[in-house]
């Protein structure tokens, strides 16, 4: 999809990080854009940002939606369609949380809001959009979707369970669609991004009252480590133009840079990790010790360096944090050294 000019645009989680880069973005391309979230609070305030950043207001709809609740998913579709006259041409499906913890310590409740926010929420967006966009405009105008997938997609760690086999399911959908829309003129990218500087060390604060009971160790401290964690990560405008970019030029996966060969070589060191999953044992854990060795020798500040620029490894804790992805403590059946 080249042509962004006069079209819509629905942006899921698009009340703060990379879905409101996105709102600016696409929002600067001309494009009239609906953005979903279910906090009414940061929707309102984001609207005001996007209309700061150059957006009209009348081109902008903002809309308070529990993306996971099927009726409302097409309450909203539907208003857009009222409002702008027709379904979205782009759909960006970037609403997203986590939380982290053993595996062995997850509750159906941590499965149920991070598969339910990560994933369910796509899917009902792709089966609610989909057929309208094909029946508005296949193979009269361009029409595009596109998911905030993550890195995570392509490793799992033992404590990122849901998180990881959610956006892993993501990414295959994304994959089927990008073939399936070709008949119709139509395309799908699925945005893989590292580490952005946003609100999702926030989450845990709205989690659904429902979904509360969590197997991991969540507190101020904890958010705050991963508060400081995405600091660093990438600003959600330069990441919406390599989307935008990415999307233009046809991409299915989107990698969150302009250096797409040094991220492609992080994509084969993944996948050399899968393919060493299927090696006997003690070659296996030779291999990920010597890797994990290699890994930390990028973190050791150069000869010569004070390491205050270096590059921070993802668990460093800082003043008064928490180290994130413990248990927590009542669970009995957990290794002592998974608890803090
Ligand atoms: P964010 O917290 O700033 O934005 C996510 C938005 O989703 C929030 O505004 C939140 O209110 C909304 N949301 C959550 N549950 C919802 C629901 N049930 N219905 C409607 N809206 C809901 O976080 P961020 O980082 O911008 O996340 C965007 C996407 O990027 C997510 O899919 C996340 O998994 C992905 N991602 C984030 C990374 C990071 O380092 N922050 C790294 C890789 C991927």
């Amino acid at each position: 999809m080249k042509d962004f000019a006069g079209k819509i645009c629905f942006i899921t989680g698009a009340a703060s990080g990379a879905g409101l880069g996105q709102a600016k973005v696409f929002g600067k391309a001309g494009m009239k854009v609906a953005i979903a979230d279910i906090r009414q609070d940061a929707l309102d305030k984001a609207v005001e940002e996007i209309v700061a950043y150059g957006i009209k207001k009348e081109d902008i709809l903002a809309l308070k939606v529990d993306l996971t609740n099927r009726e409302q998913y097409k309450a909203a579709a539907d208003k857009v369609e009222e409002v702008f006259g027709g379904p979205p041409h782009l759909l960006i499906q970037t609403a997203g949380v986590n939380s982290f913890g053993p595996i062995e310590a997850s509750t159906f409740d941590d499965f149920d809001w991070v598969m339910g926010v990560c994933l369910d929420h796509v899917v009902n967006g792709l089966l609610i959009f989909v057929p309208r966009m094909i029946k508005a405009y296949a193979n009269k105008t361009e029409f595009h979707v596109a998911t905030t997938s993550s890195m995570g997609a392509f490793m799992a760690g033992s404590g990122t369970g849901p998180y990881s086999a959610a956006k892993a399911a993501v990414n295959n959908l994304m994959y089927s669609y990008a073939e399936s829309l070709k008949p119709y003129g139509a395309g799908a990218t699925v945005l893989c991004p590292g580490n952005i500087n946003s609100n999702i060390g926030n989450a845990e604060k709205y989690r659904p009252e429902n979904l509360k009971n969590t197997g991991y160790h969540v507190s101020e401290g904890t958010m705050k480590t991963l508060r400081a964690i995405h600091a660093d990560g990438i600003d959600p405008i330069e990441l919406a133009e390599i989307l935008k970019e990415g999307i233009e030029k046809g991409r299915i996966i989107v990698l969150p840079s302009r250096d797409t060969e040094a991220w492609a070589a992080q994509l084969r060191a993944q996948n050399e990790i899968i393919e060493d999953y299927t090696l006997p044992a003690p070659e296996r854990e030779a291999k990920a010790a010597e890797r994990m060795k290699e890994m930390m020798k990028r973190f050791a500040p150069a000869e010569g360096e004070d390491g205050k620029d270096a590059p921070r490894p993802m668990w460093g804790v800082p003043e008064g944090g928490e180290p994130f992805g413990k248990a927590r403590d009542d669970l009995d059946w957990i290794d002592p050294n998974k608890k803090l």
